[in-house]
């Protein structure tokens, strides 16, 4: 794929995903779980939510941690999100509206953990890099990064591959980008399974979800 054919996807245009749907439930209860088992999450940890979306995993983790602030870039999921904790009056849940993070800007939060599920592939190559390293200045010594994301695959699964960066990844590539951003301990699991019917033949294909942890070291 090349990559000057590639655009940033408008996630206000996307209505299907405001929705959750039980497959992407199933998947986030996966990815929480997997989580749990990797990261000492408690009621003293703050956490952050990077592409929270409607808040699935941010309000998964929420029953166990201090806090958990969702960051999104779109509007229209951070209204889900909102109408959720106010329904549920979730009140160590908050979200927050971003614009992309800034080479400069640190949002103020010293959190135990940052945690991103299904974001990273929307994120251009170029800022990978730069978005974990952010994670890492975010954190406080000892704190802990969780990526989940697909593993390579040939394009099938998303129905319309605008905005999407990355065909998945090969782990061992995002582990050393997490890596040379100053983390130890980088670990990978395989989270879940995920059937999808192919868009082109209408069978059924199956993709894999990691998750990354990593620590940063304590001071
Ligand atoms: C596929 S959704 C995943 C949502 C949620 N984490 C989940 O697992 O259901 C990707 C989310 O990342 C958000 N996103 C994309 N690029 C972003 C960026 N640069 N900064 C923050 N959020 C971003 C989108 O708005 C969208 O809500």
């Amino acid at each position: 794929m090349k990559k000057e054919t590639l655009k940033i996807k408008d996630f206000n245009k996307e209505p299907g995903l405001l929705k959750d749907k039980p497959d992407r439930i199933k998947r986030t209860n996966a990815i929480a779980c997997a989580l749990f088992k990797e990261v000492p999450v408690d009621s003293s940890m703050k956490v952050v939510d990077f592409g929270c979306g409607t808040g699935l995993l941010s309000i998964a983790v929420s029953s166990k941690a201090k806090s958990v602030t969702g960051m999104d870039t779109s509007e229209k999921m951070i209204e889900v999100f909102n109408e959720k904790i106010k329904k549920d009056n979730l009140k160590n849940v908050k979200t927050c509206h971003i614009c992309g993070f800034d080479a400069e800007y640190v949002p103020d939060i010293d959190c135990g953990l940052v945690m991103s599920a299904m974001t990273m592939h929307h994120i251009p190559f170029e800022d990978i890099k730069k978005y974990v390293k952010k994670f890492f200045d975010m954190l406080i010594p000892g704190g802990y990064i969780a990526v989940a994301d697909l593993d390579e695959e040939k394009g099938n699964f998303h129905s319309d591959n605008d905005g999407v960066f990355h065909l998945g990844f090969v782990r061992k590539d995002f582990k050393k980008i997490i890596s040379d951003c100053g983390f130890e301990n980088v670990k990978d699991v395989t989270a879940t399974r995920v059937f999808k019917a192919d868009k082109n033949t209408g069978q059924g294909n199956e993709f894999s979800v990691f998750l990354i942890t990593a620590k940063k070291p304590a001071a």
